[in-house]
């Protein structure tokens, strides 16, 4: 079935989750012929979760002793370059472009993005050691954020799409890559049963303490810091060029645009938690907590 979208053009169910139509090619030339490598790292989110952040963070993180980011004379990659063309998403880039592409000039360990659900994940990225990183973000900003990229997508003429409307369509589970909750909990899931392979990371808490969180991700990667790296600043100098301050302002993430079309400038927008309440009543946010309370029962997870 298919359903005129909140979004741009349609969304079909696939599976169990809501796909824009013109993903679909991608998404299953993704699932047939990637072949995940014991040592990959795959970079999973809900769109609109912060994904641009964290693949930033995941590069730098990766990439420390080749691009150092105190070095003022050195142009970080990330300041030139931006995090989507780094860090390529398997079925909105690699596996829209070829039905089978070569991806043999990544170098190891690699690093790519997706936004797969869990259970439609490539058949060897659940089954290898491959590690997952998923990012979650409460789901009334993660909407808010959406509503807005929506609206960018849309011919100016036609205006803003009502939020109300696209509010209902969340709840029922439609948006893409939605339902928000089945999502978030195919990783959890996975991430209780296979701690050593999915972490589970949430924005909220990557804000309030990103230090933390970038050295739990080292370890998790198998690239700890070394007290020597601890001392000299590299977590933080990781964090400083991955800012929402830097990235947002640099030339490439001003101007620069996808081959799809999307402007790097519409991947930051605030940057904030809790900004939700700038567009949404107290009652609209009631209606998603209540969702949400009812989807996560059991779970034990607390978003
Ligand atoms: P807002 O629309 O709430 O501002 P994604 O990268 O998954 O598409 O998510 C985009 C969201 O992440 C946007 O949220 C964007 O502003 C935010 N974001 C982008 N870069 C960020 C950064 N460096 N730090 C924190 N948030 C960032």
């Amino acid at each position: 079935p298919s359903e005129e979208d909140w979004v741009a053009g349609s969304l079909c169910l696939y599976q169990g989750f809501w796909f824009p139509s013109r993903l679909l090619s991608g998404i299953l030339a993704c699932q047939n012929h990637f072949q995940a490598h014991t040592s990959d790292i795959l970079l999973v989110s809900n769109p609109k979760s912060g994904t641009t952040w964290l693949k930033a963070i995941l590069f730098a993180l990766l990439n420390r002793a080749k691009y150092s980011t105190s070095d003022s004379q050195q142009r970080h990659p990330l300041l030139t370059q931006n995090a989507h063309d780094l860090v390529p998403f398997l079925e909105l880039h690699l596996y829209r472009e070829q039905e089978n592409p070569d991806l043999a000039a990544f170098e190891s360990p690699r690093l790519f993005a997706t936004h797969l659900p869990y259970s439609l994940l490539p058949q060897s990225a659940r089954d290898s050691q491959c590690k997952l990183v998923y990012l979650c973000r409460n789901p009334k900003d993660t909407f808010i954020s959406l509503w807005h990229f929506t609206n960018k997508l849309r011919p100016e003429e036609k205006g803003q799409i009502p939020l109300p409307h696209c509010l209902d369509k969340y709840c029922q589970g439609v948006s893409e890559y939605g339902p928000y909750w089945d999502h978030v909990l195919g990783y959890h899931k996975a991430s209780s049963e296979r701690p050593e392979k999915v972490q589970f990371v949430m924005y909220e808490e990557m804000k309030e303490d990103p230090c933390g969180h970038v050295r739990r991700l080292a370890d998790f990667l198998g690239c700890p810091f070394s007290e020597e790296e601890l001392r000299d600043g590299t977590v933080e100098g990781i964090l400083r060029v991955c800012s929402f301050d830097v990235l947002s302002t640099i030339e490439v993430n001003k101007s620069g645009k996808w081959t799809t079309g999307y402007q790097n400038q519409w991947f930051f927008r605030r940057g904030k938690v809790g900004d939700w309440v700038n567009y949404m009543s107290a009652e609209m946010g009631e209606i998603i907590d209540s969702v949400m309370e009812e989807k996560l029962y059991g779970s034990g997870l607390k978003i």
